[in-house]
């Protein structure tokens, strides 16, 4: 495919992407067979194949948490192998979303945090791509637990965490229930970004995350484009939103004559909004970063113009020095 050779030649930052979204086949079935969980060959068979919607993904994170990510060592080996992987496809730089709250049982926040992190020196060092690392919220948890993450976060300090997500089922688990965490988060410095308008609902959860909680940017965000004074306001404030093309197509479905012209990606791109295109769980959305930004190109219609104005959104949007950004851009 000539126009997918062509995307991964740009050098690019990937800065919406969950670790436990990355894990491929093979290892999905080395560590189910690792932790003894009870899940048949068969059923990771089944789930690889179809490819799933984003509800359907958040029910394989929760048995990976309960069942299956027992050691922090799996983190490790996570972490390098989609580190290798989002190099092949032109990640220069990587920003992972990593829940603690689901894993809390296995084993402490510091000792996941040190196993991804060894992750991210080994990929660094093999592979030449740079990464960091955002604790996220689980916003089916409670705000108790948002806090103790973030207390984590602080009691253990490092380098690579620059900053603080959520996410999970946004539907009746509203953001402005973790303001004590954000807040607390903004306090030490870190930067701050929310999935909202993910589900399709309301734009509201939109407006808190950037008005309230101070998302410098904001994952999905779809919803926005229910309310064009959101969308102007959103443009004033230079917010970015880290958009995922095959995500949205799931969760607001038309057909395909439809699609290019009222997906609410183009509605944001018409408004004027930032945005850029990611991967969020590429194994299981079937799509790697490059492809995220071949979608844009050949099924949203993106011009390779706004493709450029999109490289540059993505660029200005990554959490790291200039330095780094100058040796991979
Ligand atoms: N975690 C992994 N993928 C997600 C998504 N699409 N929405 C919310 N949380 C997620
Ligand atoms: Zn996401």
């Amino acid at each position: 495919a000539p126009w997918l050779e062509f995307f991964e030649k740009f050098p690019r930052a990937e800065l919406h992407c969950h670790l436990l979204g990355t894990i491929s086949r093979e290892t999905f079935m080395d560590l189910v067979r690792e932790s003894e969980a009870p899940v048949t060959e068969e059923e990771v068979n089944e789930f690889f194949t179809r490819g799933e919607k984003p509800v359907g993904v958040l029910r394989i994170f929760r048995a990976l948490e309960e069942h299956i990510l027992k050691k922090p060592e799996m983190l490790r080996r996570i972490t390098v192998e989609h580190m290798a992987s989002a190099r092949e496809h032109g990640v220069r730089y990587i920003e992972f979303f990593w829940n603690w709250t689901g894993l809390k049982r296995h084993f402490s926040y510091e000792a996941g945090q040190r196993a991804i992190i060894e992750g991210l020196r080994e990929g660094e060092a093999r592979y030449g791509i740079v990464g960091r690392l955002i604790p996220s919220i689980d916003r089916e948890a409670s705000p108790e637990d948002a806090l103790e993450l973030v207390n984590e976060m602080l009691a253990h300090p490092a380098d690579e965490t620059i900053g603080l997500g959520i996410d999970y089922r946004e539907t009746n688990h509203e953001p402005e229930n973790f303001w004590k965490a954000f807040l607390l988060a903004r306090a030490a410095g870190l930067h701050i970004t929310l999935h909202a308008g993910e589900f399709g609902e309301h734009w509201r959860n939109v407006e808190t995350a950037m008005d309230l909680l101070g998302a410098e940017r904001i994952d999905h965000g779809y919803t926005i484009t229910d309310n064009p004074a959101l969308m102007r306001h959103a443009r004033d404030e230079n917010v970015i939103f880290a958009v995922v093309p095959t995500n949205s197509y799931y969760l607001r479905t038309f057909t395909d004559e439809e699609w290019a012209i009222r997906h609410p990606i183009r509605a944001m791109k018409r408004a004027g909004l930032r945005i850029f295109p990611n991967s969020d769980d590429p194994t299981m959305h079937h799509v790697n970063n490059a492809e995220s930004w071949r979608i844009m190109f050949e099924f949203l219609g993106f011009s390779l113009e706004e493709i450029r104005e999109m490289l540059v959104n993505s660029i200005d949007a990554a959490w790291v020095d200039e330095e780094t950004k100058i040796r991979w851009s």
